[in-house]
């Protein structure tokens, strides 16, 4: 893994969005695979921004997103449509029949996840992933697990993770317990993958990521495998390496 250590939050979108910049203006009808979380809204709005500056145009762009919390409508404005909608494509001229994040009010949420990975597959897999990390080195929803689900997949979420995204719900008990979520394999479909990181609470997963043994307990620390990961990452988030 390529690792870049910048100053602070700022500095990690500005890189980030860089990148970005580079995959949407070298390949006009690229495949962008999204993540939610606070982590990636600087790089989002660097992104709206750039668009409002003619700088990028998203007209033949499709993105998947990693995961989506289950069950939760996706009206609502913690879910991860709302999310993407609010911070990014109500903001550019993506085509929204082209965007796809997991249906977080499936029937079936098996088939749910089949339709997601297919699309995936359909679109060729994505041209550059952006990933955030949990503080328990999860990214999507994959949790720390000593058999991971390769693919699209059901999630029961841990309890750090429930603790962790409180903060956006009215209450610990409104947040919802399970989730959709891209696998580790599905995540490994893209060509390039970026995981970004700020601050100290980071910086424990982002140890076990880059210095430790890869292991299913560390879910991030798997891409050790793929050919194109950069982790950009703070100083805070860096502190422990
Ligand atoms: C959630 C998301 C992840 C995200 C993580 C960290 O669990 N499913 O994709 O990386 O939170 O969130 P934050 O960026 O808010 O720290």
């Amino acid at each position: 893994m390529k690792v870049i250590v910048v100053k602070d939050y700022n500095e990690m979108s500005n890189v980030a969005t860089d990148i970005m910049y580079d995959v949407i203006s070298n390949k006009p009808d690229c495949v962008l695979g999204l993540a939610t979380g606070s982590t990636p809204e600087g790089l989002y709005a660097n992104l709206v921004a750039l668009y409002r500056e003619g700088k990028l145009d998203f007209s033949k762009v499709s993105s998947v997103n990693l995961d989506e919390y289950y069950p939760l409508a996706p009206e609502n404005d913690q879910s991860y449509r709302y999310f993407m909608n609010t911070h990014l494509f109500d903001h550019v001229n993506i085509d929204k029949a082209n965007t796809y994040v997991p249906n977080g009010l499936a029937q079936d949420p098996e088939a749910a996840c089949k339709a997601h990975e297919d699309k995936i597959d359909e679109l060729g897999g994505m041209d550059i992933q952006v990933l955030g990390i949990g503080q328990n080195g999860h990214i999507g929803f994959n949790e720390p697990s000593d058999n991971p689900i390769p693919f699209t997949h059901m999630e029961n979420l841990t309890e750090s993770t429930i603790k962790a995204n409180a903060r956006f719900f009215e209450s610990e008990a409104d947040v919802p317990t399970r989730a959709l979520t891209m696998g580790i394999q599905s995540i490994m479909k893209a060509r390039k993958i970026i995981i970004l990181a700020s601050g100290k609470s980071k910086a424990a997963a982002i140890k076990a990521t880059l210095k430790d043994e890869p292991t299913p307990r560390c879910p991030a620390s798997l891409l050790y495998s793929h050919p194109d990961v950069t982790v950009i990452c703070d100083e805070d988030a860096y502190s422990l390496c």
